[in-house]
């Protein structure tokens, strides 16, 4: 396999081309934090959950607390969500104020509440109004401004006219998720959808949507010819799935077996140094076992007693009982 593929777009660069995925209640900064420190030169971008912009501008120290500080050698971003052009703008020039390496908005979130309220997925069925804010933004930001769509709400029909829309209005990087709101996050993502918006438009797409091994990142690629590849619940399985990736791809040894307990310790130390409360953490911290357990990563044979654990001492006892530090059976995804 060749060098890195890294996309260079209008200022932004994404070297590699691998973007973390924004999941709301997943990847705050500790999360997000810990993924982009352990996969060191393996992952281009990220960015914020979404931040929902309803009648009045978000605080800049919120969304400082978002952002959490910098990643050398990553841009991270602010994702927005809304529906006022002006209002979202103004949230812009703040998030830009306290660090944002580019604005990405949200024209895919399917939660009927935000459907609703006509913001996220809802957009991609007034363009005109996708446009403007698009638009807006890119007036109000001075930094790169990115677009994160769906396929289509119910049908798949518009997916280039969406995509050139986002492009014509001044994004320098489109994310396609090629699931359709209907579909919300079920498998697998036809991923010819993400061919169709490539071949639309000339900003680079980053291609979205069922990459669940490294192959897959390389594969989605190939079949798509998208510049670059969004990882989502692949990497709360997985959080080194970017660095397995990079592995594989540079024709390098896999990277030694992660100690998945140790991970978890981290990022629960991370989340109250944050001032999240230990029962909140504690749900975080099953959130991700359980993603873990699924992929692999982890082994409890009792999931039931692990999700019921009172607090972190009770969970992380479970866990080491069948889990000894560098024993995880994580598929690298070396070349074989
Ligand atoms: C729990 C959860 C929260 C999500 N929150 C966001 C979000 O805040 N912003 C966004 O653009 N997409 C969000 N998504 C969608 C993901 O970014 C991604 O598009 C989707 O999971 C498909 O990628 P995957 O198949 O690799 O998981 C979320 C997905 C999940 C599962």
């Amino acid at each position: 396999m060749s060098a890195l593929p890294r996309v260079e777009a209008a200022g932004l660069i994404l070297d590699p081309a691998t973007y973390l995925a924004p999941m709301e209640g997943v990847t705050d900064r500790s999360f997000r934090s810990l993924v982009l420190e352990q996969n060191p030169g393996a992952v281009g971008a990220a960015c914020t959950e979404f931040l929902r912009v309803a009648q009045h501008p978000i605080a800049a120290e919120r969304i400082a607390l978002e952002l959490g500080d910098p990643v050398p050698g990553v841009a991270v971003g602010v994702q927005l969500m809304g529906n006022d052009p002006a209002v979202v703008a103004e949230t812009a020039r703040r998030a830009v104020a306290v660090g944002a390496a580019f604005v990405d908005l949200n024209f895919g979130c399917p939660a009927p509440k935000v459907f609703q309220h006509c913001a996220g997925s809802a957009l991609l069925g007034e363009p005109e109004l996708l446009g403007e804010l698009v638009r807006a933004t890119v007036d109000a930001a001075g930094v790169p401004v990115t677009a994160k769509i769906r396929a289509g709400i119910e049908h798949d029909r518009e997916v280039e006219e969406i995509a050139r829309r986002v492009e014509q209005a001044g994004a320098v990087l489109l994310t396609v998720h090629g699931r359709l709101r209907t579909e919300r996050y079920t498998l697998p993502t036809d991923w010819s959808r993400i061919r169709r918006a490539v071949d639309a438009v000339s900003i680079p797409v980053i291609g979205n949507g069922s990459a669940e091994s490294p192959a897959d990142i390389d594969r989605m690629m190939e079949e798509t010819g998208c510049a670059g590849v969004m990882v989502g619940r692949a990497a709360i399985g997985n959080p080194w799935i970017f660095a397995a990736w990079r592995a594989r791809r540079l024709g390098e040894a896999a990277p030694p077996p992660p100690d998945a307990i140790a991970w978890l310790r981290e990022y629960e130390t991370r989340m109250l140094a944050g001032g999240a409360q230990p029962r909140q953490a504690l749900g975080r911290l099953k959130q991700a076992a359980k993603a873990m357990g699924n992929a692999g990563t982890l082994r409890f044979s009792d999931r039931t007693q692990l999700l019921r654990s009172q607090d972190a001492a009770a969970y992380f006892a479970i866990l080491k009982q069948e889990n000894q530090p560098n024993a995880s059976k994580l598929d690298t995804g070396s070349p074989k």
